[in-house]
């Protein structure tokens, strides 16, 4: 059946893109990607390696690369002690390539596997991960990058990807198993202890003085929100959440919410024998979170600013006045230590705060504590829709929407970048706008994934 299924598409393929694959080729059995547990010496080396669960046993996994508007083709295997699903964060890809549980597929048990199969319509710099049990899966280390690479990609002196994680370890450097914890649940969410970029606590790159990179920065914790500055570099912001920005930024404060990502461009200034660094913004001083060892140089002077990428081919918002008559979906968030949330529904009833904690819950969509039976909102293909994200909990959280880009609306007719994670701090109303293109159900979630876990999961449809 899957044999039959891999070949009918690797022909239907050849045929309606009107490339013509060598016959081993499109023969080719797809490669697979496994879930499996392994180790990684993620603490310092004193430390023994850490118990992980990772992507070919790795963390973070490999990094998946394919050009723009080519197809990517994996089976999953999942040789993990459950089940899971891989969700391909920020492709706007087809819905039943999703990796959504009991929506866009059951969860692949132990043992058994799934073939995905889909274009990558948008160059930019996405990540994948488990959509079962997140809360734990990610926390365990399953997640990686992948990169859809422009047809022609900005000129730099190399291309690196930067996955930065929050572990909470034990002392013994293992990883901390506390993770339905109810306090960590309605609080912040899981946050570690434990910072590191590509699996190293302790990440450094050799690098030359005047040496031009683009760094792709993924934010893979499960809450941590990190704030990155850059130190002895000069840079730009040239894509966020894989969308080009219009023009490049100067990069100041990066602020990278739970599954964000930026794109920069970063010139080293610091001398041959000196260091240039990540560091994290909190504190006074920060601390690195990658640092980068000068040797040599690579050319006399920094160059020029850069030029923007090549935009994607995200449908543009309508003009305003159409804007301004589309339909408005108000999404109202509540919950959550010191909130003020006193019952919900779960299940289709109302429950009291202590029973909704009880049963894992303590936070609420439009008064709904679990996954509704009924959609959030439904549009027609290629209607505009507005949803109005009220946070009225006193915690920021990370609104993830799937299968689409949109544009926060701000003041005076302006709108925000493409993005498909927003931070709405806590108090704060935000409206987003959506050409809903897509068609298929699509979740829209918090992303700090225990809250998501506790009650911050709704979902829309396309027809
Ligand atoms: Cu990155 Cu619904 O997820
Ligand atoms: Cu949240």
């Amino acid at each position: 059946m899957k044999t039959s299924r891999r070949h009918f598409l690797a022909g239907s393929a050849a045929v309606s893109t009107g490339v013509s694959f060598p016959f081993h080729l499109a023969m080719a059995a797809p490669s697979d990607l496994h879930a499996r547990p392994g180790t990684a010496q993620i603490a310092p080396a004193k430390y023994a390696p850490t118990k992980i669960w990772g992507y070919e046993g790795h963390v973070p996994g490999p990094v998946l690369r394919v050009k723009q508007g080519e197809r990517l083709i994996r089976r999953f295997v999942n040789e993990l002690p459950q089940p899971s699903t891989i969700h391909w964060h920020g492709i706007r890809i087809d819905n039943a390539m999703d990796g959504v549980p009991g929506m866009t597929q059951e969860a692949v048990p132990t043992g058994g596997s799934f073939l995905y199969d889909f274009v990558a319509p948008d160059a930019g710099t996405y990540w994948y991960h488990p959509h079962n049990r997140t809360w734990e899966q990610l926390a365990r280390g399953l997640y990686g990058a992948l990169i859809v690479e422009e047809s022609e990609p900005p000129e730099t002196d190399r291309d690196e990807v930067l996955l930065i994680d929050d572990w909470r370890l034990a002392e013994d450097a293992s990883i901390a198993e506390n993770f339905g914890a109810m306090h960590d649940w309605s609080h912040g969410g899981r946050l570690g202890n434990w910072l590191t970029v590509n699996g190293n606590g302790d990440y450094r790159l050799a690098v030359k003085q005047h040496e031009r990179l683009r760094l792709r920065l993924i934010n893979t914790s499960n809450a941590r929100i990190l704030s990155v500055q850059l130190r002895q570099m000069s840079g730009w912001v040239i894509a966020l959440d894989g969308q080009p920005l219009e023009a490049p930024e100067p990069a100041e404060t990066i602020t990278l919410a739970p599954a964000q990502r930026a794109d920069l461009i970063v010139d080293i200034l610091a001398p041959d024998g000196g260091e240039a660094f990540l560091a994290s913004a909190e504190g006074d001083s920060g601390y690195a979170i990658a640092t980068f060892t000068v040797t040599g140089s690579a050319r006399s002077e920094t160059q020029a600013v850069p030029s923007p990428l090549p935009p994607n081919p995200v449908a543009p918002l309508p003009a305003a006045d159409t804007l301004s008559s589309a339909r408005v979906t108000d999404l109202k968030m509540e919950g959550g230590a010191m909130g003020r949330m006193g019952s919900a529904m779960m299940g289709g009833k109302m429950m009291g705060i202590r029973d909704l904690v009880g049963q894992g819950k303590a936070w609420s969509f439009n008064g709904m504590a679990d996954m509704p039976a009924k959609p959030l909102l439904s549009a027609a293909r290629g209607e505009t829709i507005r949803i109005r994200m009220i946070n009225e909990t006193a915690w920021p959280h990370a609104m993830h929407l799937h299968g689409h880009h949109f544009r926060q609306l701000l003041a005076d007719g302006k709108t925000g970048p493409l993005r498909d994670t927003l931070l709405v701090n806590r108090g704060e109303t935000a409206e987003i706008a959506v050409v809903a293109d897509n068609p298929g159900d699509w979740l829209l979630h918090c992303h700090m994934v225990e809250h998501s876990a506790a009650g911050m999961m709704t979902w829309f449809r396309v027809s």
